[in-house]
């Protein structure tokens, strides 16, 4: 059965590592077919559009969509493309190398993230002059749904510690929803768990990380401790996410287009390529998912190194090197 695979490189290096992760996809015997859309700054400069109509359609229909990176547009493109893919849970894995100078190079964790609630409801607004407010949603299902795929999650990636992080000692209504549904969810799946106020979580995190495997969040928290532990393994080049819908996902990398770097041909394609491998998982290429990741940390391991890493490879360079290793 052929796959429909939506590829949306965007801006700056977005156009350097997307074809990087494409090439590494077509070097496995899977039967995909990329078709290619356009959004980004550049898109908006000729067309006032930043994610055309177009694209839109390619990524609702295909069966995955990779995006690479976007500039100023950021939130113009990837919130309404997440929504097109009705992500509900952001899955954000923060695992450290050996050898590149990890803050903690113990750190080997996934963070699940709810994605559509949370103080992110949009429902806010100034009700009086200088009063604003913003109503927090939790729902019993969206909790659920986001615990069940957690714990299913780390079964299947074989991650023995699971931490529902919360802060129902003060949001009793809304986050003592959250952590009674996910509760639920591993009584019923017979599930060993810790729970965890996010606070106190985030300390732990920088002092223990290694304590700690998947973590399932409400919306806010998992936005803000993800970004915490990408800090604990360094280098925005080596970050995968996804955003995973019932019918549909998209994998992206976690930096941005990189201005700075853009045009070079030296930006670190890791992030893209493992992203990449999200997707075979997602899509249950499991094997090839597996050689795609053991093939990047080969590289990670031995060289050659982008310049992110101390190196003077390309990202030719360090993609014909994953390649050699599948
Ligand atoms: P950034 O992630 O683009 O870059 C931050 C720093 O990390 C830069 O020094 C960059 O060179 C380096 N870096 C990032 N990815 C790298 C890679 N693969 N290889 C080597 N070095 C890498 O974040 P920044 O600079 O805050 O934002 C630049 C633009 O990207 C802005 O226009 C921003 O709106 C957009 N952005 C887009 C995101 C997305 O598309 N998901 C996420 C974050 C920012
Ligand atoms: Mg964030």
């Amino acid at each position: 059965m052929s796959h429909q695979i939506a590829v949306i490189p965007g801006d700056g290096i977005g156009q350097e590592v997307t074809p990087a992760a494409v090439e590494v996809l077509e070097t496995l015997d899977i039967d995909f077919e990329f078709v290619e859309g356009e959004a980004g700054d550049y898109v908006a400069e000729e067309t006032g559009e930043p994610l055309p109509e177009a694209t839109a359609d390619l990524a609702r229909d295909a069966d995955a969509t990779l995006f690479g990176a976007a500039g100023e547009h950021a939130a113009d493109i990837i919130l309404p493309l997440r929504e097109i893919v009705g992500s509900y849970a952001n899955v954000r894995p923060a695992k450290a190398y050996p050898g590149l100078n990890a803050v903690k190079p113990e750190t080997d964790i996934v963070f699940i993230r709810e994605n559509t609630q949370g103080v992110y409801s949009k429902i806010e607004s100034e009700i009086a002059d200088g009063v604003s407010t913003l109503t927090r949603v939790i729902t019993r299902d969206a909790s659920r749904k986001i615990a069940e795929y957690g714990f299913a999650y780390a079964e299947e990636h074989g991650y023995e510690n699971v931490t529902i992080a919360h802060k129902a000692n003060v949001m009793r209504e809304t986050d003592g929803m959250f952590l009674e549904a996910a509760e639920d969810v591993a009584a019923e799946r017979g599930a060993d768990y810790d729970t965890a106020l996010m606070d106190a979580l985030a300390m732990k995190l920088v002092m223990n990380p290694e304590d700690y495997g998947v973590i399932i969040t409400p919306n806010l928290a998992g936005d803000v401790l993800s970004d915490l532990a990408a800090g604990l393994v360094g280098g925005l080049g080596l970050l995968p996410s996804a955003n995973i819908g019932d019918d549909n996902a998209l994998f992206e990398p976690v930096h941005g287009s990189a201005p700075d770097i853009a045009g070079q041909g030296i930006a670190n394609p890791s992030a893209m390529i493992l992203s990449a491998a999200m997707l075979l998982d997602h899509l249950g290429y499991d094997e090839q998912s597996t050689r795609v990741t053991e093939a990047v940390e080969a590289v990670l391991a031995d060289g050659p190194h982008t310049p992110d890493l101390g190196g003077d490879a390309s990202t030719e360079a360090f993609t014909a090197a994953v390649i050699d290793q599948l």
